[in-house]
């Protein structure tokens, strides 16, 4: 996450040409196919696309839990055939630890640091998900909403410079994914990680992405990368606002006029 070289984009993640087909019954099932993308260092990258279409595929592929059947991804310039903790999964179901306290929760991948800066490390993060004065709390205790706040503390206090979030917010309620957006901007603009976020919300990709790729349905392909220069908080009445989002619309083959 350095923050001195930042002039000129530096290509953080590199896909290229990267397919993958499983055995499904004995049958080949084509999902991804010959996936280009260069996501910048400190980039804000949404993937959007049909269920089924392979991003939580390409997501573990670059995370390093899945080979590619072709083609490679790079992380600054080294191919990804393992997982690291420099790449921080967050997923929608991934699941705190329930026999932990939040402190306990949040500590774990960071064990091996000394006590000083753990306390130091824990405390900030905690303090940057909003989740000061429980501490001490169980996840029992704690809102969906709460229990994904310390899934994002978790991850960032390993201080990952990449961030994969596939569908984190997907089982919130919608005000809460809301305000949980905001924060995840908030905490982007602090720290700059470069993330990769997995949605099949069209606003959710429009509100926090800097760009979009658009997949289509399987096999997944890049139908577009779409753009969105548009200042936070994007002002979701305006009219850049709606033709991009009828676009995203449009590519997914949605038609949304009710
Ligand atoms: N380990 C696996 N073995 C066999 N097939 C798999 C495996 N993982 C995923 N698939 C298949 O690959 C396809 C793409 O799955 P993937 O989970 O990547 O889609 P997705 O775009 O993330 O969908 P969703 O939006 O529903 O989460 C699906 O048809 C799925 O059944
Ligand atoms: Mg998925």
């Amino acid at each position: 996450m350095s923050s001195s070289k930042r002039k000129a984009p530096q290509p953080k993640v590199v896909f290229e040409g990267v397919s993958k087909t499983f055995k499904k019954k004995g049958e080949p099932l084509e999902v991804l196919s010959a996936i280009d993308l260069t996501v910048d260092e400190g980039e804000f990258v949404c993937l959007l696309g049909p269920s089924g279409c392979g991003k939580s595929t390409l997501l573990n592929i670059a995370g390093g839990f899945e080979r590619p059947t072709r083609g490679s991804v790079k992380i600054d310039g080294a191919e990804i055939v393992a997982p690291s903790s420099k790449r921080v999964f967050v997923f929608q179901e991934y699941g705190i630890f329930p026999w932990a306290s939040v402190w306990d929760n949040v500590v774990l991948g960071i064990r091996h640091k000394s006590k000083a800066e753990q306390h130091r490390i824990v405390g900030e993060v905690i303090e940057l998900v909003g989740l000061e004065g429980f501490e001490r709390a169980y996840p029992m205790e704690l809102s969906g909403g709460m229990k994904q706040r310390v899934e994002v503390a978790r991850a960032l206090a390993v201080e990952p410079d990449v961030l994969f979030m596939d569908e984190p917010f997907g089982a919130l309620d919608s005000l809460t994914r809301l305000t949980l957006r905001t924060e995840l901007l908030r905490i982007w603009n602090e720290r700059k990680p470069t993330i990769l976020f997995v949605t099949h919300d069209v606003d959710e990709a429009m509100q926090l992405a800097e760009r979009i790729v658009v997949f289509s349905a399987r096999p997944g392909r890049i139908a577009e990368i779409v753009s969105v220069d548009m200042p936070h908080p994007r002002d979701i009445g305006g009219v850049e606002y709606g033709n991009i989002k009828n676009r995203l619309y449009e590519l997914l083959g949605v038609t949304h006029m009710i």
